[in-house]
């Protein structure tokens, strides 16, 4: 009787933790065309009382908003003052390769990138984060995320909730695993603690008006079932790279790891009350992570999984306080928001036929790498050539046990169907992140424009141990691959014959490029490239035959760092003509 009694006081005491006012993080925005960010070490409260290590950008953890807008050129500074290489990734945005912060553009430590770029997305919420091979999901986790809030004339022509931290709210919802000592625990299978922004159990003032949320799921691995409290309707306007063409109304919304959605919830009838945030896990089958069952199968396990009090179950996320409402709020959920058009089937240039798998095949499937095409990540390797301008459908098969967020850079996509069937109306608007279950396939659209590049663009699994274990692949876009084939070696030099420049691209890194005229004169050189490949103006070179000769570099990032391979058939010679 007595136990009773002091457990029943214990849940009453954890009842009122859970529910004490615990304010959510905002993060500080960024706006105009300078975005200085610096990545550092830090501490953060989780718990009240306790330090926890954290990564963060400008700040302890997490990063501030950037708002950008679209049309203007930014110049970004960024530091890293980490005692870790790593890099930034502007996840979602149009850019070319040499700004997009993939594993290939390494910030060392104590070094600044600057990268530089004119805004082209359309109004929506895109993010960034860390990107170094094998160690993205340690910087995430971490703490380094934030937000990039893009803005067009469009979106300003709506009447939508859009003063930051008033009616519109970025929610970065995330689960870690934390040990004893309370410090983060990466990698790992027993993320049971749910936060979003930062703060467990958090809660957030909203004025009982129509408000936005910006809603990010920035998990390393567990997808979300968002809905709210009571099954109360919300609105989607708008998917990972854009506004959707009219508001959804839902219960559910689900969130895979690297997914954005921005929702508006009409809080006008409920001043003085609280509304919670939830993941409905309960109603996941199994196969996802954040079921259950991670696999298809329930006799499929993935070690540290079970028990884990989220899985499969339904939890909370956050609670809104409903406050008084703004001065000049927003009422109305508008009927009809942008117009959508999405690349029609029949343009498409190109099909290329994806597949996720185990590396190993069975029952243990959940615990190895997995692979895209049979292959793991290679940096050396280019796993497509993409031709400037070309419109492909890709088409992605999930034969593995797991569901997989596949995620791809440079573009947004328009999904064409799941295993055939059109998709449900909260995936036709924009995407760059897609959850494909086990046994589907799932087909997109898109095109490549605007940037042929010497440093490729990567598409993997955003689930961020599948990344960093490899199931990733990269492609470059270039403008002439249209009438030159690949050789048998890797080596491309195109267009050949050519009449003012001319590119080689290897799947190996190219260390030195020598091109000499027919009586053996150099007339160009490249040294310690360390690329994939390289471009030549030739229109001061007169016409003729010209020999390139290419030597691979000889280190190439390996397992334990960096390491000399060893064959001595590194030389490559070409032959280009100038006309
Ligand atoms: Cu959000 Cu390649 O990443
Ligand atoms: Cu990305
Ligand atoms: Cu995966």
């Amino acid at each position: 009787m007595k136990v009773k009694k002091i457990i029943l006081g214990l849940i009453l005491i954890n009842r009122l933790l859970a529910t004490a006012q615990n304010p959510i993080l905002i993060p500080d925005t960024i706006m105009g065309t300078n975005v200085d960010l610096t990545l550092q070490y830090g501490t953060h409260q989780f718990y009240s009382g306790i330090n926890t290590n954290t990564m963060g950008v400008n700040g302890d953890v997490l990063g501030p908003t950037l708002i950008l807008n679209q049309g203007d050129f930014v110049n970004f500074t960024v530091k890293n003052n980490l005692t870790d290489t790593t890099t930034i990734h502007w996840h979602g945005m149009h850019i070319s390769g040499e700004n997009d912060g993939g594993p290939h553009t390494f910030i060392t430590p104590g070094t600044t990138w600057n990268p530089s770029f004119k805004i082209m997305d359309k109004a929506s919420t895109y993010w960034y984060h860390p990107h170094l091979h094998r160690k993205t999901n340690t910087h995430v986790s971490k703490g380094i995320s934030g937000f990039i809030i893009v803005k067009d004339d469009e979106e300003a022509d709506l009447d939508l909730p859009r003063t930051y931290g008033v009616d519109d709210f970025p929610l970065v919802i995330q689960t870690k695993d934390f040990n004893t000592a309370k410090e983060i625990v990466v990698p790992s299978n027993t993320d049971d603690v749910a936060m979003v922004n930062a703060t467990i159990d958090g809660t957030l003032e909203v004025p009982a008006q129509v408000v936005r949320l910006r809603l990010l799921n920035g998990s390393s691995m567990r997808v979300f079932n968002v809905g709210l409290e009571g099954n109360k309707t919300f609105y989607q306007i708008g998917s990972d790279g854009g506004l959707l063409e009219a508001p959804i109304s839902l219960t559910r919304l689900q969130l895979a790891p690297g997914e954005r959605a921005e929702i508006l919830i009409d809080f006008a009838s409920m001043n003085g009350q609280s509304l919670v945030l939830k993941s409905y896990a309960s109603e996941f089958q199994n196969g996802i992570y954040g079921a259950s069952f991670p696999g298809m199968n329930a006799n499929m396990t993935l070690d540290n999984y079970n028990p884990n009090s989220l899985n499969g179950s339904d939890f909370n996320l956050m609670t809104f306080n409903v406050v008084v409402p703004t001065s000049s709020p927003v009422t109305a959920i508008p009927n009809y928001l942008v117009t959508v058009t999405p690349l029609s089937e029949n343009s498409s240039d190109i099909t290329r036929t994806l597949v996720m798998q185990p590396k190993q095949m069975g029952m243990n499937q959940l615990n190895g790498l997995f692979t895209i095409n049979n292959v793991s990540f290679n940096l050396d390797v280019i796993n497509y050539y993409i031709p400037l301008g070309n419109t492909e459908i890709w088409s992605i098969r999930n034969q593995s046990a797991i569901a997989h967020p596949f995620h791809i850079h440079d573009v947004q996509f328009y999904l064409l169907d799941r295993n055939g069937n059109t998709p449900a109306p909260s995936e036709q608007g924009r995407k760059d992140v897609i959850l494909i279950k086990p046994q589907e396939t799932v087909r997109f659209i898109t095109k490549f424009d605007d940037f042929p590049s010497n440093i490729p663009y990567m598409y993997h699994c955003h689930m961020l141990i599948h990344e960093d274990g490899g199931m990733m692949g990269q492609f470059i876009v270039d403008t002439t691959l249209k009438i030159n084939k690949k050789s048998e070696d890797g080596v491309l030099v195109y267009p050949n014959p050519t009449t003012d420049k001319f590119t080689i691209t290897s799947i190996r890194n190219i260390k030195d490029v020598t091109v000499v005229n027919a009586l053996g004169q150099m007339v160009a050189q490249e040294k310690e490239l360390n690329y994939f490949a390289v471009t030549f103006d030739t229109k001061n070179w007169g016409k003729g035959i010209y020999f390139v000769e290419l030597i691979y570099a000889n280190d190439v990032k390996g397992k334990g760092g960096m390491k000399r391979r060893k064959d001595k058939n590194n030389k490559k010679r070409r032959k280009i003509i100038v006309q």
